[in-house]
């Protein structure tokens, strides 16, 4: 029943704080990752709860257990480094049966757990072929068998898909949340990638400059983040500058830069507050009416075009339109926005400017 837990963990190199103070809980049988940009202490807080690093402060428990002083392989769980790391001098088969063989598994045994593992990354015809006879993905593939053939429960996976084509990390990021799923284990998978997490999780956290900014299940920090951090990392999101004009219960005017007005709903912020408006593009269309605005760009993306436009409050504002309008945009043309003002979350203009606090380090 593996349940780890962090406490106060912080990782000091000299005056680089890597690691920040980190307290959370991955349950039992839960399936969390650890979201960041590159740099935030990912890699050092993963590494941590492995015991590959010592923390400079605080605590690792694994099932309520003290980890201090416990090395990697006494703490039972399987682990992907971000820099693939296979034994150059074993075949694939003999990689991913390492740990049975390590615990006196039979010959027989070691055979069908790598076999069985081999078959869900693909890589069955690969058996024979040593590390350095591979390309990166397959390496990746590899590693992640290993891990997974240890048989224990609790997964630690440090970027375990990233040097995968992009169809492959779909297909086996999914089969990698299935199987450990069906099989009940603990798993930690870090990744930068903010859509991969979004699609396996059954929680993120999220980190910046090493420190925990927020947690919650991939819905509510899509939908309902508290920090507008979040809001910018995860999805794509567009911010527009106000002020609390008016208050009243369920809905909240904001009067924009142009003198223009916005309405939103659930705005908790007092009359004349300095608030940034956030709305994601999906909940913005052209109308006949709304915030004026112009064309700045269009760009094609394959399923929707993506128009980019400046409104008369000097606000960039993104919006999507079908591939089968994107003709009845031109750039320099004027439109009008509408915002779903449901779908709006509005937090408190930061003191230290707005592109500050979405800056990723
Ligand atoms: N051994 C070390 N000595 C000094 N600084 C280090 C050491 N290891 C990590 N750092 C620093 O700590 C910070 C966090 O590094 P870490 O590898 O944990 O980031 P990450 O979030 O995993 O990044 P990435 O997404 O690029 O893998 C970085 O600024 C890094 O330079
Ligand atoms: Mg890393």
């Amino acid at each position: 029943m593996p349940e780890i837990t962090v406490r106060g963990l912080t990782k000091r190199y000299g005056k680089v704080i890597a690691v920040d103070d980190a307290t959370l809980t991955i349950k039992d049988k839960e399936y969390v990752t650890i979201l960041g940009p590159s740099g935030c202490g990912k890699t050092t807080l993963i590494r941590m709860m492995a015991g590959i690093i010592e923390p400079t402060e605080g605590k690792v428990f694994i099932d309520g257990k003290d980890m201090k002083g416990v090395p990697i392989e006494e703490r039972d769980l399987g682990y992907v480094f971000q820099n693939i790391a296979l034994f150059p001098n074993m075949n694939v088969g003999e990689n991913v049966s390492y740990s049975p063989r390590v615990k006196g598994k039979s010959p027989e045994e070691q055979g069908t757990t790598s076999h069985k593992y081999l078959e869900l990354v693909k890589l069955l015809d690969k058996m024979g072929m040593f590390p350095g006879e591979l390309c990166g993905g397959e390496q990746q593939k590899v590693s992640l068998a290993r891990a997974l053939a240890t048989g224990s429960k609790l997964l630690l996976l440090d970027e375990p898909l990233s040097a995968l084509d992009a169809r492959v990390r779909v297909d086996l990021r999914y089969d990698l949340r299935r199987l450990v799923k069906a099989l009940g284990i603990t798993t930690v998978h870090v990744t930068h990638d903010q859509e991969e997490a979004m699609s396996v999780s059954d929680r993120i956290v999220l980190m910046r400059a090493g420190a925990i900014v927020e947690m919650g299940t991939p819905e509510q920090l899509y939908t309902k983040p508290e920090n507008i951090f979040t809001m910018n990392f995860i999805g794509e999101t567009n911010l527009i500058e106000g002020w609390v004009r008016e208050r009243s219960v369920g809905l909240c005017k904001i009067e924009l830069r142009d003198g223009s007005e916005l309405e939103v709903h659930s705005c908790p912020y007092d009359t004349g507050t300095a608030v940034v408006v956030s709305v994601r593009p999906e909940f913005v269309y052209p109308f006949t009416s709304g915030l004026r605005s112009k064309i700045v760009s269009t760009t094609y993306m394959g399923t929707y075009w993506r128009m980019t436009a400046e409104s008369a409050s000097e606000d960039e504002i993104d919006f999507d339109v079908p591939v089968s309008d994107g003709h009845l945009y031109k750039i320099g043309q004027e439109v009008y926005l509408m915002i779903n003002n449901k779908a709006t979350v509005v937090f408190p203009r930061p003191h230290e400017g707005i592109a500050e606090a979405v800056k990723l380090e």
